[in-house]
């Protein structure tokens, strides 16, 4: 986490003004090290990923809800955009591709998910998908439900940015911490051809990733 935080104050240093941000426990701390710095991102912009189709903005699951609890308050941009859950599809999903297209992301942070998705972008997901709406599988409802009450209460939609859109940005950073995340890095950087099955296998068409593991994350490569 100490890492990427300096890869993005250096990005930051460097003139980079967009920023792509990520939910998920995994970059948590991250946020915590620029909270904690005196990194000033009030001339830049930021752009999340991706939210739960059907929640307010106010709702405390609600990716909108993290990303003000763990940065947004602390250290506001000068706009940051978050998918609107509340939306229908196709409002949203113009919405957002104008934001993208606007503001080319510099530096993307991303997690991934223990089937290998990226932002919400499940496996199978086309290379060429723009942002979307994206019914979640089984795995990511499971992985996701310790953040809810009942599993029912998981949404079961998402709006998430498309694979293209992501690739696009110019720099990404991947963080992958944990035992269970450790298949998903091995399917990634064992990887030779980039397979729609495993999402994250489009970064292997991009000339500037960074993924940064831990031990346990690492411990099948
Ligand atoms: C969710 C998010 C992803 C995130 C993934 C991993 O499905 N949509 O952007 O990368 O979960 O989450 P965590 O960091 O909590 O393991």
């Amino acid at each position: 986490s100490i890492k990427a935080y300096e890869i993005i104050r250096e990005a930051l240093r460097n003139g980079a003004k967009v920023f792509g941000l990520a939910t998920g426990s995994t970059p948590e701390i991250v946020y915590e090290q620029l909270i904690n710095s005196d990194v000033d991102f009030s001339d830049a912009i930021s752009i999340n990923l991706d939210e739960y189709v059907g929640l307010a903005s106010t709702h405390e699951q609600s990716y909108q809800y993290f990303m003000d609890k763990h940065l947004f308050q602390y250290k506001p941009f000068k706009a940051s955009f978050v998918p609107n859950g509340l939306n229908d599809e196709e409002t949203e999903v113009v919405r957002y591709e104008n934001i993208l297209e606007e503001h080319p992301i510099d530096l993307q942070l991303l997690g991934i998910g223990q089937n290998g998705h990226i932002a919400f972008n499940e496996p199978g997901t086309p290379f060429d998908s723009v942002t979307h709406k994206v019914e979640l599988t089984e795995s990511t409802i499971q992985a996701n439900k310790r953040f809810f009450e009942k599993e029912e209460d998981v949404p079961r939609f998402a709006y998430s940015m498309g694979l293209s859109s992501i690739l696009k940005a110019k720099k990404i950073i991947l963080l992958a911490f944990g035992e269970e995340k450790a298949q998903a890095v091995k399917d990634l950087v064992t990887g030779t051809e980039p397979t729609e099955e495993i999402p994250s296998t489009i970064l292997l068409k991009h000339q500037n990733v960074t993924i940064i593991v831990d031990e346990e994350a690492a411990k099948l490569i």
